[in-house]
């Protein structure tokens, strides 16, 4: 496995968030965490990313620990996270806000290399990469977050909820996005309360109920579960 959480709590002000929850993530593919408010789906990526702490249990990237890790430390070994909410610089360009991305690495001539990879790979951008970023749509935006997560040339990319407040035409080029990020090589967990489309992405699927791993399985198999279909897909 690339990534093992292992039984994991995590508490804020003393009240459990994440009660001992463990995700296993394989080298390729996607794995998805569907859950609804306030299920700790956010916390458990933060946890990964070193932006929260956790109270026990262990988290382990590619044989190395790295619970006890600072952010930075973090993204250097090649995890990167794309918040939820996009947290973009808004009166950064769009070409900027993509160097940021790639502020911890020291190989200058792989970094232009890899900024025209992202124009390639995200035309809108190349046309707007003087902009402002507040002035982009939110599906521009949500490009924008997740070229400057790709701008560390991570080894993992954490996804947490890229459809949100998006229109349907728009998740539909944000999830070929996704795939075509797999397709090149790298993992992707995709946190997401939209769970037809999670499912229908992703090879393994966890089911985060109140800080509880309550369900994982094939996504193909949980998309077929009574409980996943009656309380996730609204059938
Ligand atoms: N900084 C914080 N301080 C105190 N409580 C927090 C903090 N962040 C999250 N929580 C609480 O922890 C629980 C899990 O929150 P989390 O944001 O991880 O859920 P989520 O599954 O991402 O929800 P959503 O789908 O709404 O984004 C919630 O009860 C939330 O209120
Ligand atoms: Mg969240």
């Amino acid at each position: 496995m690339l990534l093992e959480i292992r039984d994991i709590q995590v508490h804020y002000n003393g009240v459990a968030a994440l009660k001992r929850v463990s995700i296993e993530v394989p080298v390729d593919g996607i794995v998805t965490i569907i859950g609804a408010n306030g299920a700790g789906k956010s916390t458990t990526l933060r946890a990964v990313s070193g932006l929260t702490a956790i109270s026990s249990g262990e988290i382990w990237f590619d044989g190395a620990r790295i619970d006890t890790l600072p952010p930075d430390k973090v993204v250097a070994r090649g995890i990167a996270q794309v918040p939820e909410g996009r947290r973009i610089f808004p009166d950064l360009t769009v070409e900027e806000n993509l160097r940021t991305g790639a502020y911890l690495r020291t190989d200058a001539a792989a970094v232009e290399r890899d900024l025209d990879g992202i124009f390639v790979r995200f035309p809108r951008l190349k046309e707007r990469r003087r902009q402002w970023a507040k002035t982009l749509s939110g599906g521009e935006q949500q490009m924008v977050a997740i070229g400057r997560a790709l701008m560390a040339k991570p080894r993992l990319l954490l996804l947490d909820e890229p459809s949100m407040g998006l229109a349907p035409v728009v998740i539909l080029e944000i999830a070929r996005i996704i795939k075509e990020i797999v397709a090149n090589g790298v993992p992707v967990v995709l946190v997401e309360q939209n769970a037809e489309l999670a499912l229908g992405l992703a090879n393994y699927a966890y089911v985060l109920e109140t800080g509880t791993v309550s369900l994982h399985g094939a996504s193909r198999d949980l998309h077929e579960n009574e409980h996943v279909k009656r309380a996730y897909l609204g059938v």
